[in-house]
């Protein structure tokens, strides 16, 4: 749940001058807005869409806020990956606006403090474990000490210390997911956006992929993310949406979803999509 009634300092500089910097301190109270989309719209347009295009993403609104655990839902098609690809700046709103820590994602700022586990992975594949994680700690721009350490501690938690020198073309399938959220670990993010963060992995690594999202949120990390093992979501997020055809169709606590519902959160997954196994 996000955390209420969190006291935050924020000073800003108010002078132009160099001799004449002061400022202003601005103590606020209250969850923190981390991630804002409102009436999101994105719209594909290709030769193969139609006139009128493909309406991914259809007037998505939603917040989340510091420390949350948020489960993005949705069928195949329903929009999330589209959503996720606007958050990181990969393509433009057709409409609407999208904020990262209060600042609009078109800004690279706003995506400094991010991790990012693609939908599909695809590293250099002549690249050990290390030296691709080397390459992303360097595109943060971490210094060579912080750098080692945090390899060191990323493929530790993601186990695949014992693979660290491998090249990834000789990585299973679930391996390379591990690099990937190592990869996504990297720079210490303070927001995770994870696109099926356990999509090929065996049981155990879910499980594990599950302590490590309970582990980053008792670290005080914002994690969201999409997935279609339901089980698991109900299990590690405070929060779910539920998507169909770029519609926001849920949006709530999943205890408060469950209690209202009064079955497990497959089953209201069901009822919302307005999925019927009857012909
Ligand atoms: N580049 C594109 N051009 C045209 N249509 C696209 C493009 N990318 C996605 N779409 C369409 O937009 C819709 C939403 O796709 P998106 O990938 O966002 O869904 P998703 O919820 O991530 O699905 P999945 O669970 O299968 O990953 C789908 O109908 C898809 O076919
Ligand atoms: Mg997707």
């Amino acid at each position: 749940m996000a955390e209420s009634g969190v006291t935050r300092i924020h000073a800003l500089p108010t002078g132009s001058l160099p001799d004449r910097v002061c400022f202003v301190v601005m103590v606020t109270s209250g969850p923190e807005t981390i991630l804002s989309i409102d009436k999101l719209v994105v719209r594909y347009r290709a030769r193969d869409t139609g006139p009128n295009g493909k309406l991914a993403v259809d007037r998505l609104t939603l917040e989340v806020q510091r420390g949350e655990v948020f489960g993005f839902l949705g069928p195949n098609g329903a929009g999330k990956t589209s959503t996720m690809n606007v958050l990181l700046g990969f393509i433009p709103p057709t409409a609407g606006t999208v904020s990262l820590f209060g600042v609009p994602v078109d800004r690279p700022i706003a995506r400094q403090r991010i991790g990012y586990l693609p939908e599909l992975t695809y590293y250099y594949r002549f690249l050990s474990a290390e030296e691709l994680l080397r390459f992303y700690a360097r595109i943060f721009g971490l210094p060579t000490e912080v750098r080692e350490q945090r390899i060191d501690m990323v493929l530790k938690l993601v186990e695949l210390e014992h693979a660290r020198k491998k090249t990834i073309r000789t990585y299973s399938r679930g391996m390379q997911q591990r690099v990937g959220l190592a990869q996504a670990l990297i720079n210490d993010p303070d927001l995770l956006i994870l696109d099926e963060p356990t999509s090929g992995l065996d049981p155990i690594g879910r499980m594990k992929v599950r302590s490590i999202i309970q582990r980053l949120k008792q670290e005080g990390k914002t994690v969201f993310f999409s997935s279609h093992e339901l089980g698991e979501v109900e299990t590690v997020c405070d929060r779910v949406a539920i998507l169909s055809q770029g519609e926001l169709k849920t949006l709530g606590r999943v205890d408060e979803l469950i209690r209202q519902y009064e079955c497990d959160l497959e089953k209201i997954f069901l009822k919302v999509i307005g999925y019927s196994s009857e012909p």
